[in-house]
């Protein structure tokens, strides 16, 4: 057990310079680096008890790396909120960024935020603009949003005084695009960081998309619906419904949700924003430092329970895979037939 910690210990401590740091940040990162060598030490021969002390440990020495990474970031897209709702107490004077997840139904994003808000310091509401009352108009769009950098809006993901950033998942059929201009005004008011969160293979989100609405009538696990699931079982029984696709429209289908992102991009890319893609973070875990990078985050070892559903080729989730097969061999999206995830 207690080996087991000081491994878990070690893993967490990794710590990379940026790669264009100055010296004095690398000769500092190699100051902390000798410094947990020792603490590692001492906490293996200490034989320090609880996972949550490790954890406390690792935050002093990590979070002042980031610190010092935080000091170098553009001082304008740091916040420092005052919550009418608590106090942030000793967290007060810590910077939180302002960001927002842009993406679209069954592109993982139900995943990636469970992966966000497993860090101690990331407050993502969810999807708050589900809500038809909370988008209906721009000024009721924009207040929500007021509370949500504000702090003040409490849920289950929210890490109140400690949060360093704190953000919503927001798909772009929530009122982003009708009301982009007012939206992208106030991005860049508030200096909302975005981080846009794609699917390259659109055909599978095709599947999930259509296996999914079939669901919510058919509730196929024991009379409940459920979009997202935390176990191989529960995956298995959702991806045995094979759904039918319209391969004459198909071609012209995904080139809608093509263009739709496309134009969501072009609204929104003079904000600050990163673009992510599915595909990549399941093949690449690493691409998690990236986003904490970029939201001035302490880099933290992120966890998510979700399971994914559909493995696997497609030909064994598509019913009229011969048509599908047809339709698109020869078009510029054949290799959505092939590839993985
Ligand atoms: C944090 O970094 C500063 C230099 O930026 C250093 O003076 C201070 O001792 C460090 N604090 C801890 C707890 O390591
Ligand atoms: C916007 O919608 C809210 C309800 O969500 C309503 O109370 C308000 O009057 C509307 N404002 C405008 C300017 O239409
Ligand atoms: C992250 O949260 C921990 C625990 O609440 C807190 O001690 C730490 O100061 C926070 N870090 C930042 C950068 O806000
Ligand atoms: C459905 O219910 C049965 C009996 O309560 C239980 O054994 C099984 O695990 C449940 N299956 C799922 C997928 O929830
Ligand atoms: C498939 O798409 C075509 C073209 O949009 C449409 O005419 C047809 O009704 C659709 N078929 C089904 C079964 O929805
Ligand atoms: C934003 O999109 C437009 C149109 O696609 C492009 O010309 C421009 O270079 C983009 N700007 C940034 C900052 O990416
Ligand atoms: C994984 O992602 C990291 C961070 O983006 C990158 O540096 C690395 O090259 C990637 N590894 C592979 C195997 O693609």
């Amino acid at each position: 057990m207690v080996g087991d910690m000081c491994f878990l210990y070690k893993d967490i401590l990794v710590i990379k310079p940026p790669k264009k740091s100055p010296m004095l940040l690398r000769m500092a990162v190699f100051m902390f680096s000798m410094v947990s060598v020792v603490s590692i030490f001492y906490v293996c021969i200490k034989q320090i008890g609880t996972e949550a002390r490790t954890m406390f440990t690792d935050f002093k020495v990590i979070g002042n790396l980031t610190q010092s990474r935080v000091k170098q970031m553009n001082p304008n897209i740091l916040h420092y909120p005052e919550p009418l709702s608590f106090s942030r107490n000793e967290c007060a004077p810590n910077p939180v960024m302002f960001f927002a997840i842009l993406s679209n139904q069954r592109s993982g994003s139900g995943w990636f935020e469970t992966l966000l808000n497993s860090h101690i310091n990331v407050s993502s509401n969810g999807e708050i603009f589900s809500i038809r009352e909370r988008r209906r108009n721009a000024s009721s769009i924009l207040k929500t949003l007021d509370r949500v950098y504000n702090l003040d809006w409490l849920n289950s993901a929210s890490k109140n005084e400690c949060s360093a950033a704190v953000g919503l998942k927001w798909m772009l059929n929530q009122g982003l695009m009708e009301h982009h201009k007012e939206i992208e005004e106030y991005f860049k008011r508030r200096s909302v960081s975005i981080i846009f969160l794609f699917r390259r293979n659109l055909l599978r989100r095709m599947v999930s998309m259509l296996a999914n609405s079939y669901d919510s009538h058919a509730k196929l696990l024991n009379g409940t619906h459920k979009s997202h699931v935390h176990s191989a079982e529960e995956a298995d029984i959702l991806s045995k419904y094979k759904p039918i696709i319209n391969s004459t429209s198909l071609v012209d289908d995904l080139k809608d949700m093509e263009m739709k992102s496309a134009t969501a991009l072009q609204y929104y890319n003079s904000s600050r924003h990163m673009i992510l893609y599915y595909e990549d973070l399941m093949r690449n875990h690493t691409k998690l430092n990236d986003v904490q990078e970029f939201l001035g985050l302490p880099q933290m070892e992120l966890t998510s329970r979700q399971v994914k559903i559909h493995k696997g080729p497609l030909s064994d989730h598509i019913q009229n895979w011969d048509d599908v097969n047809n339709a698109l061999t020869g078009t510029e999206y054949e290799s959505f037939l092939e590839a993985d995830y």
